[in-house]
């Protein structure tokens, strides 16, 4: 049985048909956390069984339980759903595409799926991260990177993920790219209950402006 909740971007737009959720056409990407899936034009986002800790030596920790200490709850695919919903109305819409849209979760069998959009370039290929693409240069995608910024300074949205691997690098056209946000799972309240810099509005800001210089001076080319 399956518990399947579509948020406003799905409902809207009628994206998909909703079957393609249980197709794993081919694995695009992993983090610490999760496993992600093309499923037709979407994305599918698979919560993994463990999580890897490299210590002296490497331990694995049930992803449930790192969720409970990390962002207080089980599911990184639900926290991701609900938070995409409270940051997304803070975002103007001509900064809306730097942002992946969260279609639907689906609750079931001990396994939450989350199915976003997929994010692709001009000639249908999957967009690859900065982590796996390495440093670029292009005017437009280091202008987009300040405008998101500025945005998350101006009003003041807590998201402090801003690393290589949570960013993809959208080839709108051959020489148009824009960086696009995929993981929104560990945002705002439960961060702020365990640094106490980030109670302050400046330790927030802060916080998010050290995160952009970090990635423009690994991998912002001149
Ligand atoms: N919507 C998407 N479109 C294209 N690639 C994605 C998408 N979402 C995630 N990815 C890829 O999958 C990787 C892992 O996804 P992510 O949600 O960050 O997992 P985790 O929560 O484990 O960090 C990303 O680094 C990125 O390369
Ligand atoms: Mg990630």
């Amino acid at each position: 049985m399956y518990t399947r909740t579509f948020g406003p971007v799905a409902v809207n737009t009628n994206y998909y048909a909703p079957e393609m959720a249980f197709s794993l056409d081919e694995k695009i990407g992993e983090g610490a956390k999760r496993e992600v899936f093309r499923s037709g034009n979407a994305a599918v986002k698979v919560q993994k069984p463990y999580v890897s800790k490299n210590f002296v030596f490497t331990i694995h920790i049930p992803t449930w339980l790192f969720g409970i200490y990390k962002i207080g709850r089980r599911d990184f695919n639900e926290a991701e759903y609900q938070n995409y919903f409270g940051l997304i109305g803070k975002v103007p819409a001509n900064l809306r595409d730097s942002f992946m849209k969260v279609f639907e979760l689906i609750e079931g069998n001990g396994e939450n799926r989350l199915v976003a959009e997929l994010i692709s370039n001009w000639d249908g290929a999957v967009s690859r991260s900065l982590l796996q693409h390495g440093p670029i240069e292009n005017i437009a995608f280091w202008n987009r990177m300040d405008k998101l910024e500025q945005i998350l300074l101006e009003r003041d949205i807590p998201y402090f993920d801003i690393r290589p691997e949570n960013i993809v690098i959208r080839n709108v056209s051959p020489n148009y790219r824009i960086p696009v946000i995929v993981d929104y799972d560990t945002m705002g309240a439960r961060s702020l209950i365990f640094q106490v810099s980030l109670l302050s509005r400046k330790g927030r800001a802060h916080k998010i402006k050290r995160k952009f210089e970090r990635l423009k001076s690994q991998y912002k080319l001149p």
